[in-house]
């Protein structure tokens, strides 16, 4: 039998001992996927308390239940290692390890090839290696095949091998790692065909490309089109800040067309580990073959403005109460980078945040989902705690800053005890005197 109909033959009876490596956002929810449909799944990662967690059968992934992993850990379906070599027992491994940028905003693969350069270790014939960080259109091809053949196996005839971009939406509760469908390109077509069957077993729908190219030019037209869509209406809420119009207004007004558009809102810019980041691999990509991208280059520019926007509207909030910033108690309320999730990774909260604490702002946050925020990680440089959100704490403040619209926030109470609020989600829908909206037009006084 050959490697190919022997891999398809396990994958459908359920033998194939799949592994993840890299148990994050991404990988766990997939590892979990996959035990769920019958797989004996062995996760990889390099943190030892993951490890330790995921063992003993709890989840540390807000969106993965503890009660979903428990009972694949007790069973033995599912288990986690920091040891690379447990790959020489796989016969599938799906790579979800982080794709961030370099300062520079160039790619930083280091951990993609760390990750790949450890399995060609232990790759041995028959096994089936697919790549779903996020990363530029080529990657697969360029970077992970060569790294896998330099152990005499060939991709396609030895091993097969695909690329699968992950669409995980953290803290989206319709749609999940099981019910979002999954693209897939495989190198060749027992690659694409491998691939495709080992994730029809555990996700609802998968949708095949023709190259590993492909499925990684899709994922950046994903991510791009929000980020350049994200651009456009924040640079829209900066028109009608001055024009004295509420884009917030307009938005809503103009989701009413049933056809032909689809709305987006402005905010206190981008943050998390895709949007800000991955459109940068495709204009790092580009320029290599004398393109710029200016959507994605423009879109960065508008994005990564909005932060300084907000301390604007800050500064002229408190300004109509003949205070300055300097001095001023600042509450600022959600620094996870979007509503009902604990990611502050790239969260625009903390650029707003240390832009006030540099013009000498008394800054405190509180924020249910991120108890602290560790120095090392911001560019404020100083360890927070999240303070309690109490009539008092709201009531002391300057200026309340609504940063991220979590729901379990009771905005009827903070609209009644804050002095002076600044708004940038539209959190507080009526208009009053003391909230400052950011696309709005200033409060009457
Ligand atoms: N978080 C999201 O919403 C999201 C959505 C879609 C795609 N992605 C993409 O998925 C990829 C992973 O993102 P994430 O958010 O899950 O990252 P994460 O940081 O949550 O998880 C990555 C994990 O990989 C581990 N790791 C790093 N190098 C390793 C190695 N060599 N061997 C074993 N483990 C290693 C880390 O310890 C970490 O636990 C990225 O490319 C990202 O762009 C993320």
């Amino acid at each position: 039998m050959s490697h190919a109909a022997s891999l398809l033959e396990r994958i459908t009876n359920r033998s194939a001992k799949v592994g993840v490596v890299g148990l994050g956002y991404v990988g766990l929810p997939l590892a979990v996927e996959f035990a769920n449909a019958g797989f004996r799944v062995t996760g990889i990662d390099l943190d030892e308390r993951k490890v330790a967690q995921l063992n003993r059968g709890e989840s540390y992934i807000q969106d993965v239940r503890t009660s979903a992993v428990a009972p694949l850990v007790s069973s033995g379906k599912l288990s986690a290692t920091a040891n690379p070599g447990a790959v020489r027992d796989f016969d599938t491994i799906n790579i979800c390890v982080p794709t961030p940028l370099r300062k520079t905003k160039d790619p930083d693969l280091s951990f993609v090839v760390a990750a790949v350069e450890a399995i060609a270790g232990h790759l041995h014939p028959g096994m089936l290696v697919i790549l779903e960080s996020t990363t530029y259109p080529g990657t697969t091809e360029e970077v992970v095949q060569p790294i896998l053949e330099k152990t005499g196996l060939k991709a396609g005839v030895d091993f097969f091998l695909a690329f699968s971009p992950e669409r995980v939406d953290p803290g989206n509760e319709k749609w999940t790692t099981k019910n979002v469908p999954k693209v897939v390109g495989g190198l060749t077509p027992d690659c694409a065909h491998l691939a495709a069957a080992l994730y029809r077993s555990s996700i609802d729908t998968v949708v095949e490309v023709s190259s590993p190219k492909v499925a990684e030019m899709v994922k950046l037209l994903e991510n791009t089109f929000r980020a350049v869509n994200i651009g456009m209406v924040n640079e829209l809420a900066m028109m009608c800040d001055k024009l004295g119009i509420s884009v917030w207004e307009v938005v809503e007004a103009a989701a009413t067309k049933p056809f032909g558009f689809m709305p987006f809102y402005p905010g206190p810019g981008l943050g998390g580990h895709c949007i800000p980041i991955d459109p940068f691999y495709l204009s790092w990509k580009v320029k290599e073959i004398g393109i710029e991208a200016r959507f994605i280059e423009l879109a960065g520019q508008v994005n990564g403005a909005m932060p300084q926007h907000v301390v604007d509207k800050i500064t002229d909030a408190l300004n109509t109460g003949g205070k300055a910033v300097n001095g001023a108690n600042i509450f600022v309320l959600g620094v996870a980078y979007k509503r009902d999730i604990d990611d502050v990774r790239e969260s625009p909260a903390l650029d707003v945040m240390s832009l006030l604490l540099n013009k000498g702002g008394r800054v405190t946050y509180h924020d249910p989902f991120a108890p602290t925020i560790d120095g090392k990680h911001w560019p404020g440089g100083v360890d927070m705690s999240s303070v309690p959100l109490t009539p008092e704490a709201l009531a002391a403040a300057d200026c309340v800053v609504i940063l991220t619209d979590h729901r379990q926030f009771d905005f009827a109470e903070i609209l009644k005890h804050s002095r002076v609020i600044v708004d940038t989600r539209n959190a507080i829908k009526t208009r009053h005197s003391h909230v400052f909206k950011i696309g709005a037009p200033v409060p009457i006084q």
